[in-house]
């Protein structure tokens, strides 16, 4: 079973995009197929940059691609709760034990409150989805009632997640536009996420480093 053949999918599908609807009506960013869609690649572009086996990349994609699943239940624990949709989702289309157990555990440690990077996989699921800001997540269209989170994804047109040449530093990118958002706002509410970057990066024999319009922050 292929990451693509999760993408086409219409049970999956269907839950993707009400789970996103859930979070549209309580106000938050976008969190429907361009975000899944980009977490899934990130994390398979992290395992694979650093040369883990192909099959675990393609863990990679799924996990990332159902991590959000779990808002259909409630933002609140939506990693655990998303963990135990993607079990069953897993286990109905004969994934091996092994293999929904490296998915499930991932998605249900992606979450800043109570997510470690306790696997490769988890830790590059967790830099996926942490580094995903974007001007275009924000769905709110009146700036003038923008909360912090829709001034910080406002004011980054795309970040950019990159691991160097030599495998030793993961760099987060991001150019910040500072008439939509400061970067005290951006460290109000990335502070927690940026720790659990930095410990998700060293369990994978990597060094986290953020920059921010070209100046390196961490
Ligand atoms: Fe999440
Ligand atoms: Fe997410």
């Amino acid at each position: 079973m292929t990451y693509q053949e999760i993408r086409d999918n219409e049970e999956i599908s269907t839950y993707i995009r009400q789970a996103d609807m859930s979070l549209s009506a309580l106000g938050f960013t976008e969190h429907s197929f361009a975000h899944v869609t980009i977490v899934a690649e990130k994390a398979g572009y992290i395992l694979q940059t650093l040369g883990y086996d192909k099959r675990l990349v393609e863990l990679a994609k799924i996990a990332g691609y159902l991590h959000d699943i779990g808002n259909l239940v409630n933002r609140e624990e939506h990693s655990q709760s998303g963990a135990i949709i993607a079990f069953r989702i897993l286990d109905h289309l004969n994934f091996p034990p092994e293999e929904v157990g490296l998915i499930v555990t991932a998605i249900g440690n992606h979450d800043e409150g109570t997510g470690v990077p306790v696997s490769p996989l988890a830790a590059a699921l967790i830099l996926a989805d942490k580094s995903d800001v974007r001007r275009n997540r924000v769905r709110n269209q009146d700036k003038s009632t923008f909360d912090i989170h829709d001034r910080v994804n406002y004011s980054v047109k795309k970040a950019e997640l990159k691991i160097n040449e030599a495998h030793t530093i993961i760099k987060l990118k991001l150019p910040v536009d500072t008439r939509y958002g400061s970067v005290m706002d951006y460290f109000e509410i990335f502070m927690q996420r940026m720790i659990l970057c930095r410990k998700a990066a060293e369990k994978l024999g990597l060094q986290f480093k953020l920059m921010i319009n070209e100046q390196q922050l961490i």
